[in-house]
């Protein structure tokens, strides 16, 4: 089974022409791959929280040091990296508004950028500033070389 979660970022629900647009894409993908299990993420029927300063402050702590309260700042950010990691392939429908994407696809990109920083290998680590070596943070570098695999893993090239 091939397992896709499809992330919506209009809020016009069913008259949304970029929902409508994925609904022909998901109708193309089944074709390849008949056992295509579909989980959808609505961000205009429901849009995720800009993060918080909780939230911000939590995910730069080393997850050892976490408490109760910490956890409790992450709980919907990893909901949403949950759905990420169960996913093969993500398909994203949305509008653009001024010159960007919507702010609640916006919030949940702040919100699943973790999913990202923990795939990353860790080669190595920038010589300096908030992600030096000597910093509890110091994998999150992105001056450190990236496997090519994150890219495809958010993409779906072949289909
Ligand atoms: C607040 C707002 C801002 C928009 N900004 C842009 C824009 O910068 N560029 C553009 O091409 N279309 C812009 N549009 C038009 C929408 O992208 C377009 O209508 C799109 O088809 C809406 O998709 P949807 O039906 O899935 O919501 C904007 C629409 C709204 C409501």
């Amino acid at each position: 089974m091939t397992k896709l979660l499809h992330i919506s970022a209009s809020a016009r629900g069913e008259s949304s022409l970029s929902r409508q647009a994925a609904r022909r894409r998901l109708a193309q993908i089944r074709q390849r791959h008949p056992a295509l299990a579909v989980s959808e993420r609505d961000l205009g029927s429901e849009p995720p929280p800009h993060p918080p300063a909780a939230l911000v402050e939590a995910s730069l702590m080393p997850a050892a040091d976490r408490g109760a309260a910490e956890l409790a700042a992450l709980a919907h950010s990893e909901t949403l990296i949950a759905e990420l990691e169960a996913a093969e392939f993500v398909l994203i429908s949305t509008p653009m508004h001024n010159f960007s994407v919507p702010s609640a696809l916006k919030a949940w990109i702040d919100q699943t950028g973790r999913f990202v920083a923990r795939r990353l290998e860790r080669p190595g680590c920038s010589p300096t500033g908030r992600y030096g070596c000597s910093s509890p943070v110091a994998g999150r570098s992105m001056k450190a070389p990236r496997p090519s695999a994150i890219s495809s893993r958010l993409t779906c090239s072949t289909c």
